[in-house]
């Protein structure tokens, strides 16, 4: 499994985190077939290992390793290493690496709310804090953030689940106001449900009633369209990327109804009393 050491870089690169599976797994193929060096980063280290023979496959650079993003001396020290190897680039910074618990709130062990909270925001803290010296030393450099539809307005059956993309909404929302200043964008992207493991299992009223139809595909174009913004993209400075029609509507209708007509329309797909 070949580490960053082992190549020489100079090509637009990207760090990924959670990149073995799924959006993240996407994620990392679609920067290979754009010729990226692709920094691919994860706990599951077997998932990281036949990632690498894809994107060196696709002719692109791979350097993958292990990382817990709830780690921040680890998440730093990653991030160190990469950036000097690609000879003190990072234009995109990824963070995809997630966890969802779904059930009734009080059924859930708190442990697992803290996990969750961990890595859905603290790990976000992680990679931003980390980042921010990396990306500001590159010109036109962006963060990209996983927020989810879930962060449109709180969800029954995913409440810390929802809470931790609200965080990632706000952070998202702040930074690139505040980094601006440096020239560096933020940004989040706005799946609805989409099949990967994360789904899975996954029962919940709204998983019922909405289906879960979008891929892993659909989110990694997505985020690649928020990497290489188009012409009106930049101009309107665009920072949320929803992804599929089913997220665009649901963001758009609760933009333009008074929020307690909102909660009448979540509770109804969550079919809640
Ligand atoms: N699947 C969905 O329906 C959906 C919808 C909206 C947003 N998202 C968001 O997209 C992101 C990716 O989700 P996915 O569906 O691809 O999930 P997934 O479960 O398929 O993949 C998540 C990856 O993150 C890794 N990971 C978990 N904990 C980690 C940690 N502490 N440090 C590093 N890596 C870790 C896993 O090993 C796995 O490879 C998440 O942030 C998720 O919240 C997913």
């Amino acid at each position: 499994m070949p580490f960053w050491y082992d190549y020489p870089m100079t090509t637009r690169t990207v760090f990924i985190t959670g990149a073995a599976a799924g959006i993240g797994r996407a994620t990392a193929l679609g920067f290979a077939k754009r010729g990226y060096t692709v920094g691919a980063f994860d706990i599951d280290d077997a998932g990281l290992a036949t990632l690498s023979a894809e994107i060196e496959a696709l002719g692109a650079t791979a350097v993958v390793g292990h990382l817990d993003v709830t780690d921040a001396e680890e998440f730093a020290t990653r991030l160190r290493e990469f950036v000097a190897q690609a000879g003190g680039r990072l234009d995109v910074l990824v963070n995809n690496a997630g966890i969802l618990v779904g059930g009734r709130f009080e059924e859930i062990p708190v442990e697992k709310l803290h996990r969750e909270v961990d890595i859905n925001c603290k790990g976000v803290v992680n990679g931003l804090h980390a980042g921010f010296e990396h990306l500001r030393a590159t010109p036109g450099s962006v963060a990209i953030n996983l927020a989810s539809a879930s962060a449109i307005y709180g969800q029954a059956e995913l409440a810390d689940y929802s809470a931790t993309k609200h965080f990632v909404r706000g952070i998202t929302e702040a930074l690139d106001i505040e980094w601006g200043a440096y020239g560096v964008r933020v940004v989040a992207i706005w799946p609805l449900f989409v099949q990967t493991a994360m789904t899975t299992n996954l029962k919940t009223n709204s998983t019922e009633r909405m289906g879960i139809k979008l891929g892993p595909q659909d989110v990694a174009d997505r985020i690649l369209d928020a990497a290489e913004p188009n012409r009106f993209s930049k101009a309107i400075h665009q920072v949320h990327y929803t992804v599929g029609n089913q997220t665009r509507f649901l963001q758009e209708a609760a933009r333009f109804s008074p929020v307690y007509l909102t909660r009448v329309v979540n509770r109804a797909i969550a079919k809640a009393h």
